[in-house]
């Protein structure tokens, strides 16, 4: 065999492999599934699900703030708009839950003695308000 035509099984053997590769599932970049109602089905409502639905979903409302829909969400509680889409510093939903203010802060959430969320799922959830807040529109939970 020349040493020509094994160049040339070597260059089809990296073309199969190259289209091969073409068909594996697409990245996708955590940016950009961040802006998907998904990510908030699967990954921001089972930490609001977890650490705030038992005053802000069901049949509580405390602080005029119902999480359970798409519509409480967006208009926030007694003192506004909860979640700025796009802007998570402006969004008091990110800020309570970082507890920028003192750590005796009633406005603390969870309010304590329920333990802080932790940073990783508040990046979560900031990563989320960043990307938009994209939500389905028949959010069942928290
Ligand atoms: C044990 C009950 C309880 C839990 C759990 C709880 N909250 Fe609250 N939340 C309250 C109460 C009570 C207020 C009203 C506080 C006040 O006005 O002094 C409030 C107010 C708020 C407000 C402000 C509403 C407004 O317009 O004034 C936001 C935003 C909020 N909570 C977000 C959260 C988030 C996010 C979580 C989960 C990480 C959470 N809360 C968990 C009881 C709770």
């Amino acid at each position: 065999m020349h040493f020509r035509s094994l160049g040339a099984i070597f260059l089809a053997a990296a073309l199969v492999f190259a289209t091969g590769a073409g068909l594996a599932p697409k990245v996708i970049s955590a940016q950009d599934a961040a802006g998907t109602p998904a990510f908030y089905t699967e990954r921001v409502a089972p930490i609001l699900q977890k650490n705030c639905a038992s005053c802000h979903g069901g049949m509580n409302h405390r602080g005029g703030f119902n999480m359970a829909t798409k519509a409480g969400m967006q208009k926030g509680g007694k003192d506004g708009v909860a979640v700025v889409p796009g802007d998570p510093a402006k969004s008091l939903l990110v800020r309570l839950m970082r507890h920028e203010g003192p750590a005796d802060d009633p406005m603390n959430m969870p309010p304590a003695p329920r333990p802080k969320v932790s940073d990783a799922d508040i990046a979560v959830v900031e990563q989320w308000v960043k990307a938009g807040a994209m939500m389905p529109d028949d959010v069942q939970k928290p």
